[in-house]
């Protein structure tokens, strides 16, 4: 059960889940149903691991400091319903989506330090807005007293499907969605331990539902703590 909203606090509507369980896209059209910013976590720890790769290309010799030093260029700016992390104060989302980051951002997401500067970002974008917040551990370690926990979760054939079709529309082969199984099961392998179903979260199982099912159903639970 969600819990009761805390008048005094702003909203937080927490979103969690594995990596392509829809929980971004989700996220921000739950955000706009309800006029509130949206604020993706896992976006500012690629855009930490984007600004140390411009530093250091062999991410074997980083270090937390080396990655905490480069995330001084990083800044967050609100825009069109959501926050967009820039790089040396330029928008580099093409970067941000990129294999070279992609295949990195493990490294830097699993420093403490990382993890403690991101969730500091997060908190401060949330401190005067209500905000729906995905990542990995918003409900469990950055808002534990979120009004709305959610954990999203997937068959990881479907969320594979569905990131094929993203990255290059109409339908996938067989072969190539087993290749994306593999490469999504090495990453929820390596996000593992950070990927925390938070107690009291209401755990959505999306295989079977359409983008916008999962949108009304979170909304739903938002507006049931809204009328307490
Ligand atoms: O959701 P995503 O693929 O954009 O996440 C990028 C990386 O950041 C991924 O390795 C998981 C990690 N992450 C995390 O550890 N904690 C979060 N709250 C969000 C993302």
């Amino acid at each position: 059960m969600p819990a009761a909203a805390d008048p005094a606090r702003p909203l937080v509507i927490a979103i969690d889940g594995p990596a392509a369980s829809g929980k971004s896209s989700t996220a921000k059209r739950v955000a706009a149903v309800l006029g509130i910013r949206h604020v993706d976590s896992g976006a500012l720890y690629r855009a930490a691991t984007a600004a140390m790769l411009r530093r250091a290309p062999d991410e074997t010799t980083w270090s937390e400091a080396g990655v905490l030093d480069a995330v001084h260029g990083v800044t967050l700016e609100p825009v069109d319903g959501t926050f967009r992390p820039l790089l040396d104060g330029a928008p580099a989302e093409g970067e941000l989506r990129g294999v070279a980051v992609t295949s990195r951002v493990s490294v830097a997401a699993r420093m403490p330090g990382v993890r403690t500067w991101v969730n500091a970002m997060i908190r401060a974008a949330a401190a005067s807005h209500p905000v729906v917040v995905d990542g990995r551990d918003m409900g469990s370690a950055v808002f534990p007293e979120a009004a709305v926990k959610v954990f999203l979760v997937a068959d990881p054939h479907e969320r594979a499907r569905r990131r094929l079709v993203e990255r290059q529309g109409g339908a996938p082969a067989l072969a190539e969605v087993l290749a994306e199984v593999e490469a999504l099961m090495r990453r929820d392998a390596a996000d593992a331990a950070q990927t925390i179903e938070a107690p009291g979260a209401v755990r959505i199982d999306t295989t079977r539902l359409t983008p916008e099912e999962q949108v009304e159903r979170i909304v739903a639970l938002a507006r049931g703590v809204a009328q307490g």
